[in-house]
């Protein structure tokens, strides 16, 4: 059964805490906290003020994905507000080593984010250095678009790679629905991110269950 992470972009903002405490009771495994600067991404979303406001609201693992440039200047703030894992983009990361060791040195569990168009290839040889790799099926930035099926490819070369190396946690992120969260875990995929089809449905415990 894949980890479940709900994405709270696409909750009700004006009663954050509240969406919070509903996933948690309706079955979510995670929080996912997307982080976004207008710059790396068009979108303003969160900071790590929010992770800290989540933090002494639930007691699920935080999972924050960082869509931002320069993200090593917000790791420490992001491990010191009770994240428990970093995923920062490769694209805007030129010495992304060192970022996934700054963040393992600050306690926390790293991940590592590749857009749509970007090869697994590219974190090959970090790959055993890794608690997590991020596949985005969207486009980062906004919620509620439509899944990409090139992840598929994506996540069969992932599966090849690892044949010879440790396997870090595998995480697919954007258009994650009831109608391909049983085949992504098929084929292997750990967690699953989910915003709009938990937040937009009327039901979150229902919604989670069919996820699951
Ligand atoms: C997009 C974010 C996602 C987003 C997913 O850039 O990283 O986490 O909330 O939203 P859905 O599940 O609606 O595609
Ligand atoms: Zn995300």
């Amino acid at each position: 059964m894949a980890i479940i992470s709900a994405s709270l972009l696409a909750a009700d903002l004006s009663r954050i805490g509240e969406e919070a405490k509903s996933a948690q009771s309706s079955g979510a495994d995670w929080l996912h906290i997307d982080i976004m600067d207008g710059r790396f991404v068009e979108s303003i979303s969160f900071g790590p003020k929010m992770v800290k406001t989540l933090r002494n609201t639930v007691d699920l693992p935080l999972d924050v994905h960082l869509m931002v440039m320069e993200p090593e200047r917000l790791i420490k703030e992001c491990v010191a507000s009770g994240a428990n894992y970093i995923t920062e983009h490769y694209e805007d990361c030129p010495h992304l080593h060192r970022t996934v060791q700054l963040i393992h040195e600050c306690g926390c569990k790293a991940g590592v984010a590749l857009n749509p168009h970007t090869p697994v290839e590219m974190v090959k040889y970090i790959l055993n250095e890794l608690d997590m790799l991020l596949l985005m099926s969207v486009n980062p930035g906004f919620g509620g678009q439509r899944f990409l099926p090139l992840t598929y490819a994506k996540i069969q070369c992932f599966g090849e790679m690892c044949a010879s190396t440790n396997r870090p946690l595998l995480q697919v992120d954007g258009g994650i629905g009831p109608h391909n969260a049983q085949h992504l875990t098929d084929v292997g995929v750990d967690v699953l991110v989910a915003g709009s089809a938990i937040f937009n449905s009327s039901d979150y415990k229902k919604a989670i269950t069919a996820l699951h």
